[in-house]
């Protein structure tokens, strides 16, 4: 019996702890764990590192509905070039794209397209619109579909469906996990008005207030109780949500970003002006704290990046023609590994943040979990490793991120998917063998 590749000598982060171990893949998949796995056609020296389950950012924007992408921005070759160069082994991307991804033939498309463009294995949101509300059930049940998004409140692009009686629609005709932007649109358009045009870029954390995203999720909150159906809200930024979702872990899910647990205003608005704008806003400190607290206590579910690349022309205007979101797939991983290396959280609840948890919220088919019979994926990192994060390393076309400069402790060495070794020091090896996610339905 000869094995395709073992991986060996290294650190094994199981699910339930970490161990010194030998992993043999066949065929793409985990075939054994344990010592002296006997004889393999490749074998990966994993010494003096640690093998985590390939980490999985659950929330990006590739730009791309399977028609080349924006160009100078980002595709969904260049978004999952990111992703592999930074140890991600998986991205969910969402539906605001050209054309967006809000029915079975945009979707279909889209899905099909994944083979040949994208490094990594790819999840499909399915973003809702005010002509799909009683197809949920359908569209979720696609293949390659991780879940039905909605914007509740305006961001990027057009999609939104912000009344209840609509969302409630929608919540009653399918039964899988929906994700939410949930800010509130009325209080969101109401409070526009009253902040000047070209004030400082503090000003966008003001307009969208805490009011404003707590009410969304109250809102979204009491529709899944009405309903019976499973939410997630995502990227969760203020205290007074965790608190809340906290009690409500039954039945609606938490996301964190990467950016609401290390940056916060109004240092952060003054540093990096438009490179700091994204929706939900960065806040002060005390919500950065609320958020850690909520990682350490398990009211989060799971840590994304939501990846939002835009040109630096749209980032430079004036505020609030400012254009929200900031790029961050690529250094999820290395800034994560970093809080590791502070003390703040242990590498297994990283490990459960960052690639179980976003396959338990939905339902990634073999993803999540170093235990044979699952998908060959790892993130292999080196946790004493000191590297510098950099606009140039940055693979999207607009080429910068909002943590130029930040010196991190850990960082990915090698991105193995199914078993293949893409990503190796820094270079990518052969064609984009990324393929859909399947998600149980
Ligand atoms: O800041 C954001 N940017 N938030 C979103 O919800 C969308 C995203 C984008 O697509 O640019």
């Amino acid at each position: 019996m000869s094995y395709d590749l073992i991986l060996e000598n290294g650190t094994v982060l199981f699910p339930w702890g970490e161990a010194a171990a030998d992993v043999a893949v066949q065929d793409g998949r985990i075939a054994a764990i344990g010592a002296r796995l006997g004889a393999a056609a490749a074998r990966f020296n994993a010494y003096g590192l640690h093998v985590l389950p390939g980490i999985i950012d659950p929330h990006v924007h590739f730009r791309d509905g399977g028609q080349g992408g924006i160009p100078g921005v980002e595709d969904m070759r260049s978004g999952s070039l990111g992703a592999v160069l930074g140890g991600v082994t998986a991205a969910f991307d969402m539906p605001n794209t050209t054309p967006p991804g809000v029915d079975a033939a945009s979707l279909t498309a889209k899905h099909h397209y994944i083979a040949g463009h994208s490094w990594c294995e790819i999840g499909l949101f399915a973003g809702a619109t005010r002509e799909n509300l009683d197809e949920s059930g359908a569209l979720e049940t696609l293949p390659g579909i991780c879940a039905m998004k909605v914007f509740a409140g305006s961001s990027t692009g057009d999609l939104l469906v912000a009344d209840d009686a609509s969302i409630e629609r929608l919540m009653r005709s399918g039964r899988r996990r929906v994700a939410f932007h949930a800010e509130d649109e009325e209080r969101l358009q109401e409070r526009k008005p009253l902040f000047a045009q070209g004030g400082p870029y503090s000003d966008h954390c003001q307009w969208r207030d805490v009011e404003c995203a707590f009410k969304g999720t109250r809102r979204i909150t009491a529709i899944a109780r009405r309903t019976g159906r499973p939410a997630h809200i995502l990227h969760v930024s203020t205290a007074e949500e965790f608190a809340f979702l906290r009690g409500q872990k039954d039945l609606v899910g938490c996301e964190v970003l990467v950016n609401h647990l290390l940056q916060c205003a109004p240092e952060v608005y003054e540093r990096l002006r438009g490179y700091a704008v994204m929706n939900p806003p960065l806040r002060e400190k005390r919500h950065m704290e609320a958020a850690w607290a909520a990682v350490a206590d398990g009211t989060v579910d799971n840590i994304a990046s939501d990846h939002a690349p835009h040109p630096r022309a749209a980032k430079e205007r004036p505020w609030p023609a400012t254009a929200a979101g900031l790029t961050g797939v690529q250094t999820l991983l290395p800034l994560m590994l970093t809080q590791v290396h502070a003390g703040r959280l242990s590498l297994l609840r990283l490990a459960q943040l960052m690639a179980e948890g976003p396959a338990r919220i939905y339902g990634a088919v073999g993803k999540g979990r170093i235990v044979a019979g699952n998908d060959a994926d790892f993130s292999v990192v080196d946790l004493r490793a000191v590297r510098r994060i950099e606009n140039r390393w940055i693979a999207s076309p607009c080429g910068w991120t909002p943590f130029d400069g930040v010196e991190c402790t850990g960082w990915p060495v090698a991105t193995i998917i199914r078993g293949q070794v893409v990503m190796y020091e820094g270079q990518v090896t052969g064609e984009p063998i990324g393929r859909p996610v399947s998600f149980r339905s």
